[in-house]
């Protein structure tokens, strides 16, 4: 744990620790003041908790709501775990909920969950969505990933755009998970909504399209817990990009369904592996899922090891296609014709179907022989590359400040620059993508992927069958309870 947990780590998780110190000074705070031995000490606790206050009033307000929950924190003395239940590993020492995170999972009617994947073959117009299903998600098991040393798998064949199915597999076999309402502080609403829309893309009657999002409003409106907070503790976790669920009038059809402009989804969380940057003030961005789940934190650190022993002959690498008629997929031609001329770059191109580009252990291994990776936009501004690319240890290189800067506050470190390089896609830099690469130190390339490495931990979704104490670390679901947590204080 306190390996994973290494100074690099994103500063959302400092404040925690800042709590538990606070916790734990709080009895001997008292006596301090009558004991004159330990007034040394007390000087120290009072220079040490201004020094805090000042940290939470300098920074910006997402600090400020972190501190008010320390506050509160100290005065509650409820702790999760009073709510046994026989189907969870229940630990009163679990170092994630505390009292700060109890999530009650609505158990909806089948038709918005479980019961769309009954028709798996017809889910995605595209693509037979059934194998990708599977293992509640995670898709298919790879067998021809390295790491062979674990007795379970870790690898599988994960389908992008599949996050809710295994977001929502994760909390059921959560620790902070409560079978009690009024005891929960948020309120999970499983819906399957992007294998839903997707399955709808081609549907003309808009009625007919946005009627499973309509029967879901009206199912929540009627439910007592949503009229205690109009909704305010509630969240929704999307796998596919919040465009494909918020169809204006105005706007053009591409299949997408009127979910998120549904008055009774406004007042919810809804996290999403791509938020509106301009619109989506209670979007929050998730990670998408990579092929990695692990189930103990002992495979996470051997992966971690491995990656930083890895051999990077490659300065960086580009994967992807040409798009074709998308204005902001322009910078994908560029990459791709920079990256064919230089020596120094590992181009996989991805047109014809080119059945390396569907291979993880081939587009892991071009990632993890590079230091840099290209990261595009393409059909819309995020790629799940960004995060198979976090997942190999390669730094993403970014062009626009929506492929991740505005997406993932909770994950990502505040400072861009610890971990990625910006190169303004307008500007000249991008035109000579090797020449902005090589300008950077050897240190410097060493510091960024130390960071990037250290990141892995909260951006995978563990195995959901992983328990809590084999776990270790906090993945992208713990970090997501918690931030929404806080989130949802704010609000109500
Ligand atoms: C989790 O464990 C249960 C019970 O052993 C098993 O049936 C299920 O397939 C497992 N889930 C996954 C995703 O492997
Ligand atoms: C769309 O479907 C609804 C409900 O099935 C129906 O009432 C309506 O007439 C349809 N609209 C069009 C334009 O076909
Ligand atoms: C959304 O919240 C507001 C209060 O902020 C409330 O007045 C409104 O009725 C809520 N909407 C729904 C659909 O619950
Ligand atoms: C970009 O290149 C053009 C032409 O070479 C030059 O005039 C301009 O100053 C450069 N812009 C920046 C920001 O360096």
């Amino acid at each position: 744990m306190s390996k994973l947990l290494s100074k690099k780590q994103p500063s959302a998780a400092v404040p925690w620790i800042e709590k538990e110190k606070y916790q734990k000074n709080k009895d001997p705070y008292f006596k301090f003041l009558v004991n004159p031995h330990f007034r040394y000490t007390a000087l120290l606790f009072v220079f040490l908790s201004l020094w805090f206050l000042f940290q939470v009033f300098w920074f910006p307000p997402t600090k400020t709501h972190y501190a008010a929950t320390t506050v509160s924190a100290v005065t509650t003395t409820t702790s999760y775990g009073v709510h046994q239940n026989p189907r969870t590993t229940v630990t009163l020492s679990s170092p994630k909920c505390n009292g700060r995170v109890s999530v009650y999972v609505y158990n909806l009617p089948e038709e918005f969950n479980v019961g769309l994947l009954q028709d798996c073959s017809h889910l995605n117009v595209y693509t037979n969505m059934c194998p990708h299903v599977a293992n509640r998600g995670l898709g298919q098991p790879l067998d021809n990933m390295e790491l062979g040393l674990s007795d379970v798998n870790p690898w599988f064949a994960t389908h992008q755009f599949i996050a809710e199915m295994i977001f929502h597999a994760r909390v059921e076999n959560h620790p902070c998970r409560t079978w009690d309402p009024s005891k929960a502080t948020l309120f999970y609403v499983p819906f399957y909504g992007g294998l839903h829309v997707s399955s709808k893309f081609q549907e003309q009657n808009h009625t007919t399209r946005d009627a499973l999002a309509v029967r879901l409003a009206d199912y929540l409106e009627d439910q007592p817990s949503w009229r205690e907070h109009y909704g305010k503790d509630h969240f929704i976790a999307l796998g596919r990009t919040s465009w494909d669920f918020m169809r204006t009038d105005s706007g053009p059809d591409f299949g997408a369904n009127c979910l998120l402009n549904l008055p009774p989804v406004k007042n919810m969380s809804v996290l999403t592996v791509e938020r509106n940057p301009w619109q989506g003030s209670n979007q929050h961005g998730i990670p998408y899922p990579s092929y990695f789940h692990p189930s103990t934190s002992d495979q996470m650190l051997t992966w971690q090891r491995m990656l930083r022993r890895s051999n990077r002959p490659y300065l960086f690498s580009f994967i992807g296609a040409p798009r074709k008629g998308v204005d902001k997929a322009a910078i994908r031609d560029e990459m791709i014709k920079q990256c064919a001329e230089s020596t120094r770059c590992k181009l996989l191109q991805c047109n014809h179907g080119n059945p390396k580009c569907y291979n993880p252990a081939e587009i892991l291994r071009v990632m993890r022989e590079s230091q840099f990776c290209l990261q595009a936009p393409g059909d819309s501004f995020t790629r799940r590359s960004t995060f198979d690319s976090i997942l190999s240890g390669c730094i993403p290189v970014f062009f626009s400040r929506h492929t991740a800067y505005t997406q993932y506050a909770w994950f990502l470190p505040e400072k861009t620059s610890e971990y990625s390089v910006y190169i303004d896609e307008q500007g000249n830099g991008s035109k000579r993508i090797e020449a902005e690469l090589s300008k950077i130190s050897e240190e410097e390339v060493e510091r960024m992927r130390a960071t990037v490495i250290d990141m892995i931990p909260r951006l995978t979704y563990a195995h959901p069958n992983a328990s809590s104490t084999d776990l270790g670390f906090e993945d992208a679901v713990d970090v997501a309870l918690d931030a929404l947590a806080h989130h949802v204080r704010t609000k109500i």
